[in-house]
C-alpha cells in the first residue's frame, strides 16, 4: 500500500494526557444561544459525567496566543510529540521558538529537531514539519492573492446554496489584535471534510467548474495572512446537524517545539430528540484537543468558542486568521483603518509615472488601485458572479466590475489553442483600448480560468512599444492550468501559444 503522509493529528490525541483543566459547572444543562432563529441547543458530552464547558486555569491559560510563554502540565508543552507512534520515539528538548511577527521572516525557528518518518503498524507515516506551514506560505507573495483563496472556497459553495461571503474585520479577544474574518453560507464542513480542509493535497471538488483543484488554498493563504486560523463549520446532512472546530495554529505548534503538525478539532452533533449538542469521537479525545484550543485560540472557554456559532445559521464556515503578519515597518500588513469599507495593503500605494495632469487618473484607475485596495481587486476577481451571491467587504457589498465594458471599438476575437494537432478548446478574447487611452498607461490582458481572475494586466509586449499602449483584452483561458498560488499560468507550451497569440492580437489592434 502506498505510504501516507500522516497530518491528523487529532485520532493520535487520544493517547495524550489531558491537561488539567478548570470544570465550569454553570453551563451544563444551560441552554447556550446557538443560531439567528434563535434555536436553543444544549452541549451534552457523551460517555462522561463531566461537565461541558470547560476553561483553563488561569494560571496555565495564556492571556495571548502568541505572547504566552509555557505552561508546565501539558504534555504538549514540554515539546512532546502528541503521541509516541514508532515505540522508538524520542522527547524533543523544549523550544521557546519566539515567533517573529514580520511574514518573510517568519520561516526559521530552531526547534533542535529533525523531521522524521516513522513507522506504525508496519507502515511508513511521512511527518510535515510545522515550518512547511509557512514555507508552503509563501507561494502567495502578494496578501490579496491570499485573501482570494478563501473567496474561492466561498465562490465554489454556491452551488451548494451559498449566497454570500462576508470578509471582515474582527478583532481577537485576547489582546484586541485585529483578525480577518471570511464567512460563507454554503454547505458547510462535516467532521472528516474539516480534517481534509486542514490536511494537504485533499480536494473535495468534483464539480469541473470549481475553482478549488489542489487542496491547498486553505493553508497556504490563511498561513500567509497570519500564523494562525481557526475555523468554524456547521454541516447538514440530511438530519444530521454536526458543528466543527479547527485550529491551524503556527504560534502554538512553534511555541510548543512540535515536529509534525498536530490540529486540534472538536466535533459537535446535534442530537435531535433531546434537542441538545453532544461531543463526537469520546470525551479524552474531545477534553484534550478543547484544551488546546482553550490555549492558543482567541476563546479562552468552550462557550465563548460556541457562540462563534450563533451568527453561522443552518449551515455554513467561518474563518478567522489572528496573529496576522506585519510588513517590514512594524505594521499590520492588512490595513483596515485609511478606509473603514477597504482593506488595504499598507504602504502598497503605486506611484505612477505619469504627466500631472494625467497622474491621478491613473492612480485612480483600477488597473493600479486593485493592487492594494482589496475592494477593487474583488470587484474583478470573478468574470460572472451570479445575482443570488454578493461579496460582503467590511458591510458594504462589492460591486462586480467587467474590465471588458470599460473598452472603446472593442473587438472579439476567436482562438482556437492546439496542440500535437488537436484542438484544446476554444476561447474568445474582448480587446479594445482603455476609455482614457492613451493617457493612461496601463495596458494588457486579463486572464481568467474557470471564472477567476488569475493574471491581471498581464502585459505580453513591452510597455516601451507604444503599439500596445492602452490595449486591454479580457479572456477566460480555461485550457492552461493555473499555477498553485493562482496568480500566475504553468509555462506549458499551449501558454506560451496564448502568449504569442495575445500578443498578436495587441499589435494587430
Ligand atoms: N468555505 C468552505 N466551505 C466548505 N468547504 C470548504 C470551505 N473551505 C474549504 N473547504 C473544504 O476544504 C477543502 C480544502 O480547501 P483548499 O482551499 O485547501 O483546497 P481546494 O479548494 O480543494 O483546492 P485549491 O488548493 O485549488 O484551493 C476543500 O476541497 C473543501 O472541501
Ligand atoms: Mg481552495
Amino acid at each position: 500500500m502506498a505510504d501516507i503522509v500522516d497530518l491528523s493529528s487529532d485520532d493520535e490525541l487520544g493517547d495524550v494526557d489531558v491537561k488539567p483543566v478548570k470544570l465550569e459547572p454553570g453551563l451544563v444543562g444551560r441552554k447556550l444561544q446557538q443560531n439567528e432563529n434563535n434555536e436553543a441547543l444544549l452541549v451534552k458530552h457523551q460517555k462522561s459525567k463531566t461537565p461541558c464547558a470547560i476553561r483553563e486555569s488561569e494560571e496555565n491559560r495564556s492571556s495571548n496566543a502568541l505572547s504566552t510563554g509555557h505552561s508546565n502540565s501539558s504534555i504538549l508543552d514540554q515539546g512532546q510529540s502528541p503521541v509516541d507512534d514508532t515505540g522508538l520515539s524520542y522527547t524533543s528538548p523544549l523550544s521557546p521558538a519566539p515567533l517573529c511577527r514580520q511574514f518573510w521572516k517568519a520561516g526559521n525557528y530552531n526547534d533542535g529537531i529533525g523531521s522524521k518518518v516513522t513507522i506504525q503498524n508496519g507502515k511508513n507515516y511521512l511527518h510535515v514539519h510545522p515550518m512547511f506551514l509557512h514555507s508552503n506560505a509563501t507561494s502567495h507573495k502578494w496578501a490579496f492573492g491570499a485573501i482570494a483563496e478563501l473567496l474561492d472556497n466561498a465562490v465554489d459553495e454556491i452551488q451548494n446554496g451559498a449566497t454570500f461571503v462576508i470578509v471582515d474585520k474582527t478583532s481577537n479577544p485576547r489582546d484586541g489584535s485585529p483578525a480577518l474574518l471570511i464567512q460563507d453560507n454554503g454547505s458547510g464542513m462535516d467532521p472528516e471534510a474539516m480534517r481534509r480542509c486542514m490536511s494537504f493535497g485533499f480536494s473535495d471538488k468534483k464539480s469541473k467548474s470549481a475553482i478549488g483543484q489542489y487542496g491547498n488554498g486553505f493553508k497556504t493563504s490563511t498561513m500567509r495572512l497570519g500564523a494562525d486560523v481557526i475555523v468554524f463549520s456547521r454541516h447538514q446532512d440530511k438530519r444530521v446537524l454536526t458543528q466543527s472546530i479547527g485550529l491551524l495554529s503556527y504560534t502554538f505548534l512553534a511555541r510548543t517545539g512540535h515536529d509534525r503538525i498536530v490540529v486540534p478539532m472538536v466535533d459537535y452533533e446535534f442530537n435531535t430528540s433531546t434537542e441538545t449538542l453532544e461531543i463526537m469521537h469520546g470525551t479524552e479525545h474531545f477534553m484534550s484537543n478543547l484544551s488546546m484550543l482553550l490555549q492558543w485560540s482567541p476563546y479562552s472557554t468552550e462557550a465563548d468558542l460556541l457562540k462563534q456559532f450563533n451568527d453561522i445559521g443552518a449551515h455554513g464556515t467561518k474563518v478567522i486568521i489572528y496573529n496576522l503578519w506585519f510588513n517590514d515597518d512594524g505594521n499590520v500588513e492588512l490595513d483596515f483603518d485609511t478606509d473603514p469599507e477597504d482593506i488595504r495593503i499598507s504602504g502598497d500605494t503605486k506611484k505612477v509615472n505619469a504627466s500631472s495632469k494625467w497622474k491621478t487618473v491613473n492612480e485612480e484607475h483600477i488597473a493600479n488601485r486593485f493592487h492594494y485596495s482589496l475592494r477593487v481587486y474583488l470587484s474583478i476577481l470573478y468574470l460572472r458572479i451570479p445575482e443570488t451571491f454578493q461579496i460582503v467587504l467590511r458591510g458594504r457589498v462589492v460591486e462586480h466590475h467587467n474590465i471588458a465594458n470599460d473598452l472603446k471599438f472593442p473587438e472579439f476575437i476567436l482562438y482556437k489553442p492546439q496542440t500535437g494537432g488537436s484542438v484544446e478548446g476554444q476561447v474568445i478574447t474582448t480587446i479594445g483600448f482603455l476609455k482614457e487611452a492613451p493617457h493612461v498607461s496601463f495596458h494588457g490582458f486579463n486572464v481568467y480560468h474557470k471564472n477567476r481572475l488569475i493574471l491581471p494586466f498581464w502585459q505580453v509586449v513591452s510597455y516601451l512599444d507604444s503599439r500596445g499602449r492602452g490595449v486591454v483584452g479580457v479572456l477566460e483561458a480555461n485550457f492552461v492550468e493555473p499555477s498553485h498560488n493562482k496568480q500566475d499560468f504553468e509555462k506549458t507550451s499551449l501558454f506560451q501559444k496564448l502568449e504569442a497569440r495575445l500578443k498578436e492580437m495587441t499589435w494587430n489592434t
